[in-house]
């Protein structure tokens, strides 16, 4: 798939198919990740792959399925949340595969310093979404909250020092896949030429 049709083609897919991935896709994906540009040249990443039905299981078990109470959506964003917070759990257990990112962190998150290696971790993020989709798959992003990230990284026994931003979660789309209307950015609205 050509770069730019990728680009346009990636959204956000919650629904997935009971079909499991091939292992050199998956890799494709991971090692588009690891081309990412990352601070001070480090590249401090681990991915934990998950691929092992029971283990997704596991992990899923972790996240909290949120209720929704919006019926008639006003906004895409209220679209947004009304298809995506009741499939937080649901999605990852339908998925066939799901990367946990971790970045070594270096310096505390209070400075601008801080941030450099929780940045670098999402340029790797958006590579494999990108990647993904010229791969035909769907792929969505879940960020651990509440107690969520000190149950994954007790369940996994992941060292100290080592953070996990985003889950990425990865299947071969569902035919019924919702997805909300997108908000519009365009030239014209987001960009300002030379000055404010
Ligand atoms: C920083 C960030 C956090 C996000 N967190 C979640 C999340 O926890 N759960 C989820 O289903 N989608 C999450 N998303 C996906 C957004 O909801 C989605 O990107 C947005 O609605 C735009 O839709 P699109 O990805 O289809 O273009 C997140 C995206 C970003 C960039």
């Amino acid at each position: 798939m050509e770069f730019y049709e990728v680009v346009q083609r990636r959204r956000s897919i919650r629904q997935f198919e009971d079909r499991a991935i091939p292992r050199p896709v998956i890799e494709r994906i991971l090692d588009a990740g690891l081309k990412a540009p990352s601070s001070n040249h480090q590249r401090q990443w681990k991915l934990l792959t998950l691929t092992e039905k029971s283990v997704i299981l596991e992990v899923a078990g972790f996240i909290r399925p949120y209720p929704c109470r919006i019926v008639e959506p006003k906004t895409p964003q209220q679209e947004m949340f009304q298809i995506a917070y009741p499939r937080q759990r649901r999605m990852i257990e339908e998925s066939a595969c799901v990367i946990l990112p971790h970045f070594r962190q270096k310096y505390g998150l209070e400075n601008a310093y801080g941030l450099m290696d929780y940045g670098a971790t999402w340029a790797l993020i958006e590579n494999m979404l990108l990647a993904a989709t010229a791969e035909g798959l769907g792929s969505v992003v879940h960020i651990p909250v509440k107690k969520e990230p000190l149950q994954i990284k007790e369940f996994f026994q992941i060292p100290d020092g080592w953070y996990l931003p985003a889950m990425v979660i990865l299947g071969y789309p569902s035919k019924e896949a919702r997805v909300p209307t997108q908000v519009e950015a365009t030239l014209d609205k987001k960009v300002c030429w030379n000055k404010w």
